[in-house]
């Protein structure tokens, strides 16, 4: 029977079984052809959606606003609004619910995202919190299945800080869809304890291995994919010094790429990333610290090995999808559609 999830939040890769994950990358590998070919269905004519922005953003809101356009809705951005200020999380909720067909949220709490879709009774998609990032894994498994074609037994090492927001959902993507992964990182920066016990017991219905270790060559042997991300999070900018001090030597180099022991494997990065002295705040490093690259080398970055455009592409095709797939008054009409115009 054909999935249906219309109707659902999506609020962490935990609700959703394989099969759903799937179907999302599937509805996702559909939209990317037909805009490739300059179709589009309108398949949210009529919908308008909200964006909830309590941290910056180029590759989500970007993608949220273009998914919404080219299938029809209407997208308002909201950054400055009087929510966390003088209105309550229930409070905001309940009117963007009776104002609007979907919120995306992106902030600090993940309570924040859940209480946004207890209260507001339209579908909501939690666009990063603290404590997950699951419409980048979405992008991110969409990247590895395209350039693989396939998903089956391939090994992900996320190397870093095993402890944030983008590795857990990966984490937690990879155990769900059979995908071995590797937790590589100092031991102060390990995964939330419950976190990681969900994520090993989901790997053993699917028959994948999730492991956690500081010992990089164990960690990145054999795998499939390097991924990395920031050191320091939105909001951790403070804890700068110290993350230096603990993941200098996790740095994604030539030297880690070659203990992978393949010459296929692939590097991802969810973006932005500091593998130069481009920006302010690495200038500030690189005048405090003296190093100018920091979770990875810009030989690395810039390598042939690097599918991070691809990626941060994939995450407008994924997002459409998930829009789609919960807005949309007849979400499935989009694999129809595809079998006639192919
Ligand atoms: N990867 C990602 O979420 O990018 P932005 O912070 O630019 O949205
Ligand atoms: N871990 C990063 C991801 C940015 C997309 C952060 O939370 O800032």
């Amino acid at each position: 029977m054909m999935i249906n999830l219309k109707g659902r939040n999506f609020l962490t890769l935990l609700d959703y079984s394989p099969e759903e994950i799937r179907y999302l990358l599937d509805y996702a590998t559909i939209l990317k052809e037909n805009k490739k070919h300059g179709r589009t269905f309108d398949l949210l004519k009529g919908k308008n959606i909200v964006l909830l922005f309590e941290k910056t953003s180029t590759r989500t809101r970007s993608a949220f606003e273009v998914a919404g356009y080219d299938e029809g809705a209407h997208v308002t951005f909201l950054s400055n609004s009087q929510f966390g200020k003088k209105e309550s999380v229930e409070d905001t909720a309940k009117v963007l619910g009776r104002i609007y067909d979907g919120i995306e949220f992106r902030g600090n709490k993940q309570e924040t995202v859940n209480i946004l879709a207890e209260e507001s009774g339209v579908p909501v998609w939690n666009g990063l919190t603290d404590e997950y990032h699951p419409t980048q894994a979405l992008a991110d498994l969409l990247t590895i299945q395209e350039h693989f074609g396939n998903l089956k037994h391939k090994k992900v090492a996320f190397v870093g800080d095993t402890r944030n927001n983008v590795a857990n959902s990966l984490m937690i993507a990879c155990a769900k869809l059979g995908i071995d992964y590797a937790g590589v990182g100092p031991e102060e920066l390990s995964p939330d304890k419950k976190i990681l016990e969900q994520a090993k017991k989901i790997a053993t219905e699917s028959g994948s291995e999730i492991i956690i270790t500081s010992d990089i060559a164990k960690g990145v042997e054999n795998a499939d994919v390097i991924y990395t991300d920031i050191w320091v999070s939105m909001g951790e900018e403070d804890k700068i010094a110290e993350r230096i001090n603990l993941l200098l030597d996790y740095q994604v180099n030539q030297d880690l790429m070659d203990k992978t022991g393949k010459d296929t494997t692939i590097f991802l990065h969810c973006l932005p990333s500091f593998h130069d002295n481009k920006t302010t705040f690495a200038q500030m490093v690189e005048d405090k610290f003296g190093i100018s690259e920091m979770e990875v080398t810009d030989e690395i970055f810039n390598s042939d090995q690097s599918l991070v455009f691809d990626q941060a592409e994939n995450r407008l095709h994924t997002i459409k999808a998930l829009i789609c797939a919960t807005l949309a008054e007849e979400p499935n009409r989009i694999f129809e559609k595809y079998e006639k115009t192919n």
